[in-house]
């Protein structure tokens, strides 16, 4: 199924995420289709709290990048009970979206690298050191499990000058092809 996605305002993507145990029900099925409604949405991440569910899980599918990086061509990962052990020294800055924000875009600073600990979809445990454009993407949905959302992130100044737009989202003045949910 294809879940509307919540949009900017609705507590959900404020608070920090639970932790999944490993005999969540369901676990195989809303991670298809949690995959189902990022394609859907023409996205490239997509956060347990974006369809209002506060756990620790997020999908990240770069497939649709595949012109800019042929890496990325099989590029779908899960990341249960993600933990980021540890950032890159290195940063840099890049252009965000988010579709909880839809029509928001925004420069980022993020370290280029970290080394993540999560549980893939069949609770197997992995450490690995990612750097890139996947490292962004993963901060970016990492974010939303922790409560933050990437203009939480912005200088204060362009902050300010997104406040009006922000505002309205939270107001529910939003446009997008996608489903959502306030
Ligand atoms: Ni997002």
């Amino acid at each position: 199924m294809i879940y509307p996605i919540v949009i900017y305002g609705n507590p959900v993507l404020a608070k920090p995420a639970k932790n999944l145990e490993k005999d969540y029900p369901g676990l195989e099925n809303l991670v298809n289709d949690m995959f189902s409604t990022l394609t859907k949405a023409d996205g490239v991440g997509l956060a347990a709290p974006q369809i209002g569910l506060p756990l620790n899980l997020f999908v990240v599918d770069l497939s649709p990048l595949e012109e800019d990086d042929p890496s990325f061509k099989d590029y779908k990962k899960v990341f249960i009970n993600a933990e980021i052990i540890s950032y890159g020294e290195e940063t840099d800055s890049y252009d965000e979206g988010c579709l909880s924000l839809p029509g928001i875009s925004e420069s980022v600073k993020r370290p280029t690298s970290i080394t993540i600990r999560y549980f893939d979809e069949k609770w197997q445990e992995h450490e690995e050191t990612i750097s890139g454009f996947p490292a962004r993407a993963i901060q970016h949905e990492y974010d939303h499990t922790r409560g933050h959302v990437f203009v939480d992130r912005i200088n204060p100044v362009r902050r300010q000058m997104i406040s009006s737009k922000l505002a309205a989202l939270k107001k529910g003045k939003i446009k997008c092809r996608y489903k959502y949910a306030r």
